[in-house]
């Protein structure tokens, strides 16, 4: 049984990789840009045909920078929407199942309870359109391809909010965070996880594959204000945070005010217990030290 991981050395690639030695029976071949740009549907098909077969293929590669991407249509649209679509295209013609990540930023936020993979898509940001068009063109290339949404994610590995928190929290004595927008933090291993017992169940039982768009996020509901108070709380960093609303923290590129996703689907079809996102903090953390 062979996976083939691409954009690996992220923060979920990265996740998954920390996972490998659970699971001796499976071969893992991790890659990222240097060795498979899945920008080339050349190169995809090429590599494929080098260094499979391979039953799943797991997508984690994507151009995450939100506000830069206001500038890049271009650059983000290549990598979050063609690129997942030739991937999508390639796992087709060589019976590969994949699974792609995509993002909550898929969503206008103005619903006020947690967002169904059903509910309308409209995305506020050119992040969020680029990924939204990803999400179609791996389903229209491979509807037997799983679309994975997530939301807020971080992990020991590579850059994000917990770690901007704690560099600024232990140098400055207050800071400003905005408490307008609701959302639900992901450990990027809970992430992996959920991708680990996609595959497992399927190598149970083949028909445990079911394919579509999901929702997987942790548990719960926060602000971002919120997130930051429990990182100072954790790692007992004496600073203040100051509540503040979207309007005081002008960003490039609009959020959506609210982005919670309803889990209820991958609850169902994967029989999986989800951590609220306070413990998987404290996973997190626990993992760190
Ligand atoms: N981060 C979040 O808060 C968040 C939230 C919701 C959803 N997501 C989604 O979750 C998934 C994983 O995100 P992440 O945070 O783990 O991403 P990440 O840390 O930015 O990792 C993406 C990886 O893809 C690589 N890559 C870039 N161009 C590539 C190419 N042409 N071919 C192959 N690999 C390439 C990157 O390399 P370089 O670093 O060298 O560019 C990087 O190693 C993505 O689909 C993302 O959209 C993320």
């Amino acid at each position: 049984m062979k996976i083939l991981v691409t954009g690996s050395n992220g923060q979920l690639g990265s996740e998954l990789k920390s996972r490998v030695k659970e699971f001796k029976s499976w071969k893992f071949v991790f890659t990222d840009v240097e060795e498979l740009d899945i920008t080339s549907a050349e190169a995809i098909e090429t590599y494929i045909k080098k260094k499979g077969p391979f039953n799943y293929l797991v997508n984690c590669a994507a151009y995450t920078a939100v506000d830069k991407a206001e500038d890049e249509f271009e650059k983000a649209s290549l990598l979050n929407a063609y690129a997942p679509g030739y991937l999508a295209k390639a796992c087709k013609n060589h019976d590969i199942k994949l699974i792609h990540i995509s993002t909550d930023y898929v969503f206008e936020g103005k619903n006020h309870t947690p967002y169904t993979e059903n509910d309308e898509t409209s995305p506020n940001s050119v992040y969020g359109k680029t990924k939204l068009n990803g999400e179609l063109q791996v389903l229209m290339n491979n509807s037997e391809s799983i679309v994975l949404r997530t939301s807020w994610l971080y992990s020991r590995f590579g850059h994000n909010f917990v770690k901007v928190m704690q560099k600024i929290g232990s140098e400055r004595n207050k800071i400003s965070v905005v408490f307008d927008q609701i959302g639900t933090p992901t450990h990027a291993y809970d992430l992996a996880d959920i991708i680990l017992t996609i595959i497992s169940q399927t190598e149970e039982k083949k028909s445990n594959w079911k394919s579509g768009i999901y929702h997987f996020s942790n548990e719960g509901v926060c602000s971002w204000y919120d997130f930051a108070i429990e990182i100072m709380k954790l790692w007992n960093i004496d600073c203040d945070v100051e509540p503040i609303t979207s309007d005081m923290y002008p960003q490039k590129a609009p959020r959506p005010f609210y982005s919670v996703m309803n889990k209820a689907k991958i609850k169902q079809n994967y029989s999986i217990k989800i951590s609220h996102w306070k413990d998987a903090l404290l996973k997190y953390k626990n993992l760190t030290e």
